[in-house]
This record gives C-alpha cells, sequence and structure tokens, in this order.
C-alpha cells in the first residue's frame, strides 16, 4: 500500500499529533506522518516528534507577516512532499492564500460540536449553555474559521458539576480516537476506484461532445458516435492496478514517459504504442496534470471541425 503523507502542524502539546502518529504505525494505516511542523520551536510535541524518528520543522511567526509565516510552512510542506495536513492545535489564523493552496487537503480538529463554539473556551461555553454534551469535530480547513464541510464528530457528554478542564479532558480522549479514524477515511477515500473514476469523469466530460460508456468492464470516454480518447483500467486481469490509458503520439513518446518515470506510467497491455496508461492509485495525482493528458487525447481523435471550434473557444 503506498501511505498518503502527512504533516501535522501544532503549536503546543500535541497530544493529537502523538494520536495520529500512533495510529500510524498499524501497518494497515492508509497514511503515514512524515513531518511536524511549528511556529513554536519550543512546542512539547516536537521533541515527541523527533524522538520517534519523524522530521520536524519550526519556524517562529514573530516579525513576519501572516503571508510571510504561511509562505515559509507551505515551502516545508512542497520540500517534505506533504499531500495532506493536519491541524493539530496549530494556534495560527491562516492566510487566504495558504488555504487556497490546501484546500480539500487540509483538516483541522476542533473542541466542540460545530458550528457550536468556534474560536476559543468551548468548553466553558458548553457548560454555561446547560448542554447535555461537548465534544468534538473534525472538518476541512477553509478560510472562515473553524468552519469548512464537518467530516466526523464525537459528543462527549457532560457531567453534573463538570468544569471545563474536566470536560476538556475527556473530550481530549474523544479527539484521539476522532481524528485518526477520520484521516485514515479522508486519505482513503481518495485513493478509492469510486473517487478516482469520478474525478476522471469531471475532467472527461467537460471536453466538448464528450460521452461516456462501458467498454470490456472499463469506463471509457469518447466522443459522441466518434472515437475514444480515455479508458480507465481498474485491476484489469488483478494486476492491482488502477490507471488512466490516454492517446498519445506514439512509441517514442511512451518509451520516454516510461524511462522518466516507470512507477506511474506503463504500456498498456493490448493498447499499442499509441496509449500510455498513468497510474492513479499512487497518491500525489496532478487532476490538472490529467485534464490537460485528457484534452491532448481528445484533440488527437476529435474531427477537425470540432478541434478547430475549440482553438476558438480556447482564444477568449
Ligand atoms: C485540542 O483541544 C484541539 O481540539 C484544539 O487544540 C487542542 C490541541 O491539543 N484545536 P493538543 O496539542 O493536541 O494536545
Amino acid at each position: 500500500m503506498v501511505k498518503a503523507r502527512v504533516a501535522v502542524l501544532i503549536s503546543g502539546t500535541g497530544t493529537n499529533m502523538a494520536a495520529l502518529l500512533y495510529a500510524a504505525k498499524a501497518a494497515d494505516c492508509p497514511y503515514e506522518i512524515v513531518l511536524v511542523a511549528s511556529n513554536n520551536p519550543d512546542a512539547a510535541g516536537l521533541k515527541l516528534a523527533e524522538a520517534e524518528g519523524i522530521a520536524t520543522f519550526a519556524h517562529p511567526h514573530k516579525g513576519l507577516s501572516r503571508e510571510e509565516h504561511d509562505g515559509i510552512m507551505h515551502d516545508a510542506l512542497i520540500a517534505a512532499k506533504i499531500e495532506f495536513v493536519a491541524l493539530a492545535g496549530y494556534m495560527r489564523i491562516l492566510s487566504p492564500d495558504f488555504v487556497g493552496k490546501w484546500e480539500g487537503r487540509m483538516l483541522n480538529i476542533h473542541p466542540s460540536l460545530l458550528p457550536k463554539y468556534k474560536g476559543l473556551h468551548t468548553h466553558e461555553r458548553a457548560i454555561e449553555a446547560g448542554d447535555s454534551h461537548g465534544g468534538c469535530s473534525v472538518h476541512l480547513v477553509t478560510a472562515e474559521l473553524d468552519d469548512g464541510p464537518i467530516l466526523g464528530q464525537t459528543p462527549v457528554a457532560i457531567l453534573t458539576g463538570d468544569n471545563a478542564d474536566r470536560l476538556g479532558a475527556r473530550v481530549l480522549i474523544a479527539e484521539h480516537q476522532l481524528y485518526s479514524r477520520v484521516l485514515a477515511d479522508y486519505v482513503a477515500r481518495e485513493r478509492t476506484p469510486d473517487f478516482l473514476v469520478q474525478q476522471v469523469r469531471e475532467r472527461a466530460l467537460a471536453l466538448p461532445e464528450a460521452d461516456e460508456v462501458v467498454s470490456h468492464g472499463m469506463p471509457c470516454f469518447g466522443i459522441i458516435k466518434g472515437k475514444k480518447f480515455a479508458y480507465i483500467s481498474l485491476d484489469h486481469h488483478g494486476d492491482g492496478k488502477i490507471a488512466l490509458l490516454v492517446k498519445i503520439s506514439g512509441a517514442e513518446e511512451q518509451a520516454m514517459l516510461i524511462d522518466m518515470n516507470p512507477d506511474r506510467y506503463y504500456r498498456p497491455a493490448y493498447f499499442g504504442d499509441g496509449w500510455i496508461a498513468i497510474r492513479l492509485d499512487l497518491g500525489e495525482n496532478d487532476w490538472d496534470g490529467i485534464a490537460n493528458w485528457l484534452a491532448k487525447s481528445w484533440r488527437s481523435i476529435a474531427p477537425r471541425k470540432l478541434a478547430a471550434m475549440m482553438d476558438l473557444i480556447g482564444e477568449f
């Protein structure tokens, strides 16, 4: 199994980071923690991560603009080839630019049942309001603070005479269970055939006059009543691979691509030299690149009139 590369961003104790880290030690966990980063070089969690053999990165935000500091963190994430970011007590409001760059790939854990009690002092507020339960939520990070689609929640009962510390300690136990499970499901989802086919489908069907049929059990995209420009190979003869097959110029380009990245590209059986298989099940898919492959392939089989029309539209 190719594991998803995750960075955890912390500012303090890092107990959630530790929970994610230890859950990742299971052989069947679909993610691995490859970096723990912080805006606070003294964050206790950094020492633990180091002791566990995880790379760490710290850069104080003092004297830097939000954008500058986020830029430094972003560069560290890119250098470590990070695919997903898990915020775990990272006490920084993030710039819209940083959030945009990690859209759909950055999760946060918040100690309340969102949308209730965004921000700080969540446990006090739940107790004061007379709620029966506090709890925690894992959500995708969007530009709004503690907003964004909720991926999972655990309610935690409030006991008579509870105070914020006691409730917070129990919520933390729930956080440690919830975060790893939700993160694992989220990264695994992106490797399922359904998800991958859907990503290709959206891009293929966005091309003019494209339609989808099933050919030899493979989802297949073509021009209505015309030729096919893409197939998706799903565990063909049990090869365990999921790959997009698109048209290329010929044997030379095929050999060049395979030579360049033999893990990612291969020669699809029965398709000959005019096609290349691009594996989608390795993670780190470049979906804009996939859209370009599809467009190029579409162009190579599109009737001339249609391709010319496409060119005209492209000029606007
Ligand atoms: C947790 O309560 C989390 O929900 C919030 O910050 C706290 C971090 O705690 N976002 P820790 O550093 O993981 O122990």
